[in-house]
């Protein structure tokens, strides 16, 4: 039997999910792949936080270096959320010699190129399942996919937050304010809504998905995005009335050899699968060259789904290394 030290970066709502689950599923775990997964450290902005999701205050820090520093840290596990200081986290810990497993869209899609060279360069593992559409299995997809086909189309439902909204906005005619008030009180929605309302959210995670389809670091800034707040309760009625609906779709085209990235709310009839994706779930649609079309659909969010996907993602790391990094050229 193996043991894996691994690393918490946060132990907010993902983290302590991580926690918690390796500490219910360890035994299995175990059994089913003969690897011992053991947190060894958590780190947090407070370190009482690190006590309180479970953990040791041995194994509770501030800082990131004593972590750097330990040979038996095999995994860092980055949840901590937006672009800095996990970006720089992530990268020091690959020169470290550390697997890195991500569920963070934002410091990904800004850095995807520089973390996927570093891992390269220290031949560490750099996975990310959880950070587009949680625990929907869409990059152990798109790698498979990817070994035959060139894809040329990607369509989703990736944000729950606004799909919610949108939801209860056309089928219980609930005005906007009232919708986002329901999606914060079940933890859907932030205290501050913007990154999911004005499609930032689903920007950096379509970043992701067409970088790898196009093999280069698409940049988040280079996506067209308009969010769900200038959509009026007059649209949602009309797509109902006409049996479809108001959708933020987030799509990315290749044409004449050019990706072109979009995010933006749309009438999508009742004859299209993703008109039918209501309140938090998440919808992907990837067409290839040889495939087809085919649907991924499933939550998108939520502790469980993501903690699922972010320690496959640390089994993974360990038994395949940097054999399942990405081909991605830097941005141009
Ligand atoms: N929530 C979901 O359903 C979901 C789904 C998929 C992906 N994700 C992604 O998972 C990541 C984590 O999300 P979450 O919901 O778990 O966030 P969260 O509840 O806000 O937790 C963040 C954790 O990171 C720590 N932290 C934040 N900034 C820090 C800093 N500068 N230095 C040290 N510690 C810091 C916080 O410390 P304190 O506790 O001390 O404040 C907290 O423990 C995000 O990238 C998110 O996009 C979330």
């Amino acid at each position: 039997m193996e043991t894996v030290g691994i690393a918490l970066l946060g132990v907010g709502t993902i983290g302590s999910a991580v926690l918690r689950m390796i500490r219910e599923e360890r035994e299995r775990i175990a059994e089913r792949t003969g690897l011992f997964l053991d947190v060894r450290w958590g780190l947090a902005r407070h370190r009482e936080r690190v006590v309180q999701a479970g953990l040791s205050e041995r194994a509770a820090t501030t800082s990131i270096e004593p972590i750097l520093a330990d040979p038996s840290v095999q995994v860092v596990v980055e949840v901590l959320g937006g672009e800095e200081p996990a970006a720089a986290y992530m990268k020091r810990a690959l020169e470290a010699g550390k697997h890195v497993v991500t569920a963070n869209k934002e410091a990904l899609s800004k850095h995807f190129a520089e973390l996927v060279a570093a891992a390269r360069e220290h031949q560490r593992a750099l996975l990310f399942e959880a950070s587009v559409g949680a625990g929907i299995p869409l990059m152990v997809s798109l790698r498979q996919l990817l070994t035959t086909n060139r894809l040329h189309r990607i369509r989703g439902i990736v944000n729950g937050t606004t799909n919610f909204i949108l939801t209860l906005m056309a089928e219980e005619g609930v005005p906007y304010q009232e919708a986002l008030r329901q999606a914060q009180e079940l933890g859907y929605a932030e205290p501050d809504p913007t990154a999911d309302v004005e499609g930032y959210d689903a920007a950096y995670k379509l970043s992701i998905l067409a970088s790898l389809a196009a093999g280069r670091h698409i940049r988040p800034e280079v996506v067209e995005r308009r969010g769900i707040t200038t959509v009026t309760p007059d649209q949602i009625l009309d797509a109902r009335t006409r049996g479809g609906a108001m959708k933020l779709l987030a799509e990315a085209e290749l044409a004449d050899e050019t990706w072109r990235l979009r995010v933006r709310p749309v009438f999508v009839p009742a004859s299209d699968l993703l008109a039918h994706v209501r309140l938090n779930l998440n919808a992907i649609e990837l067409t290839g060259d040889r495939v087809g079309t085919i649907v991924l659909y499933g939550p998108g969010a939520g502790p469980s789904p993501t903690a699922s996907a972010v320690i496959a993602d640390v089994l993974d790391a360990v038994r395949f290394g940097p054999a399942l990094l990405p081909n991605l050229e830097p941005a141009t």
